[in-house]
Parts: structure tokens; C-alpha cells; sequence
């Protein structure tokens, strides 16, 4: 997989892909991460990448032409499967949307500052709109690093067996069960019996259980809800 993010902060955003499962994705070719400063494809010496908004008020807006530009310089290279807008108005990132993205093999970010981008680079050449929840950052990097956090540590070959995504939390709609680790008494606070068992079926129905309580009591919108993507 390859992803572009276009940014006008890269050292913002390129730290996490510096570090822990992201940084071995990459080094094991996995997944490719380029960035892209915005600033670099402005038209005037200024390097402006922003302006006024028209019929007035408070914010700068992101201009048309650089993104133009840079997008449409990374579109004459290959083919991209979505050009992703990250952007608190857009539909809220779940397991389903980066299930869904981690199928993919080329996908481009945009991260958005200020009041945000002009509207005709949305209705261009967007095709993706993503918010990572209700509330409002300062930009789009950290959103993208957070998308892009979720889509990589699906990749085949990214997580190894002991950290497999098949059990996280929201892969079934529920959330994960409790787990420990030793000492199995600590001043005792006790792990409970039947992890201790070895017996390997009632464990499983015990985790089930689990996860089916912990989603009742903490998700239960989880439960009653038909929320596969895709
Ligand atoms: N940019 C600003 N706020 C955001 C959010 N909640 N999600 C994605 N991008 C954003």
C-alpha cells in the first residue's frame, strides 16, 4: 500500500510513522508513506497557500491552486483508489471505514488548516470525506496519522500473532474482553480462576461473556446497531 499526505505541517504528521509498528510496516515494505508540503506548490514567492474568504468573514480558507497542483501532479503518476479529505464534517471514521481502506492499494490524504479548504477542491477531487470525531483540531494531520494508524496495523504481515487484529475491540462489533498477565496475585488482587485453568474452551466462553457485558454496559449502541461498512 501506498499513502500521500499532503500537508502543510509535514513535522507534524511524520513522527508517528517514525516510530513502533508503523516505522517496521515501512521498513518490512509493507506500506509506503510520502509527504507532501503543500507550500512547495504555492504560485506565488510568498509561498502563500491561503487567502480571505469571499463574502467575508473570520478564517483563512485554503486556496484552490497549490492543492490543484499537488494533487493532480500525484494523479498523473498512478492511479488512487480514494482522495481522503480529513475534515470534522465528514463521516466519523469506524473499524468498518478502516477495514474498508486497508483493501486498498493507493491512497492519497489531504489535511486541511484554517476554516478549511476552497469547496470546489472538495467537489473536484475529493472523494473521501473523514472526521476521527466530534470535536475540532487544529488540522487535519492528526487525523490523518490517526487513519492511517488504523488502516496500516491491518496490512497483512504488519501485526504478528500475539498483537493480531482479529481480536480488538470493534472487529465484531464488541468490545474486547479483560486481559491480564503475571503474577496471577498481585497483594491480592487476583486474576480470575478460569484464566488460570487451561482449560482452552470454557476460556473462550468466558471472553465471549466478557466482551458481550463490557459492550452492554459501556457500548450498548454497539449492540443494537446493523453498523457494518463497507
Ligand atoms: N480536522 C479538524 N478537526 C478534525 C477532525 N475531528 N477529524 C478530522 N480532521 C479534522
Amino acid at each position: 500500500m501506498r499513502i500521500d499526505i499532503i500537508t502543510v505541517l509535514p513535522e507534524l504528521i511524520k513522527s508517528p510513522f517514525e516510530a513502533s509498528i508503523l516505522k517496521r510496516a515501512t521498513e518490512k515494505g509493507l506500506v509506503e508513506v510520502h509527504f507532501h508540503n503543500l507550500r512547495d506548490y504555492a504560485t506565488n514567492k510568498y509561498r502563500q497557500i491561503d487567502d480571505y474568504q469571499f463574502g467575508g468573514g473570520a478564517g483563512m480558507v485554503m486556496m484552490i491552486e497549490p492543492i490543484d497542483k499537488c494533487i493532480s501532479k500525484l494523479k498523473a503518476e498512478r492511479d488512487y483508489d480514494e482522495i481522503i479529505y480529513l475534515t470534522p464534517d465528514g463521516e466519523t471514521l469506524n473499524q468498518g471505514i478502516a477495514n474498508a481502506l486497508s483493501l486498498k492499494k493507493n491512497l492519497m490524504m489531504l489535511c486541511g488548516h484554517y476554516k478549511g479548504v476552497d469547496q470546489r477542491v472538495r467537489d473536484q477531487f475529493i472523494t473521501k470525506e473523514i472526521s476521527i470525531g466530534d470535536y475540532v483540531l487544529s488540522g487535519g494531520e492528526l487525523g490523518a496519522a490517526v487513519l492511517s494508524d488504523a488502516i496500516i496495523r491491518l496490512l497483512p504481515g504488519v501485526l504478528n500473532d500475539e498483537t493480531s487484529a482479529l481480536t480488538d475491540s470493534f472487529q465484531d462489533d464488541l468490545l474486547a474482553p479483560p486481559v491480564y498477565t503475571r503474577p496471577a496475585d498481585y497483594k491480592g488482587l487476583k486474576v480470575p480462576e478460569i484464566l488460570l485453568s487451561g482449560h482452552t474452551q470454557k476460556i473462550e466462553q468466558w471472553r465471549e461473556q466478557q466482551a458481550h457485558e463490557r459492550t452492554a454496559d459501556r457500548r450498548p449502541d454497539l449492540l443494537s446497531s446493523d453498523s457494518d461498512e463497507n
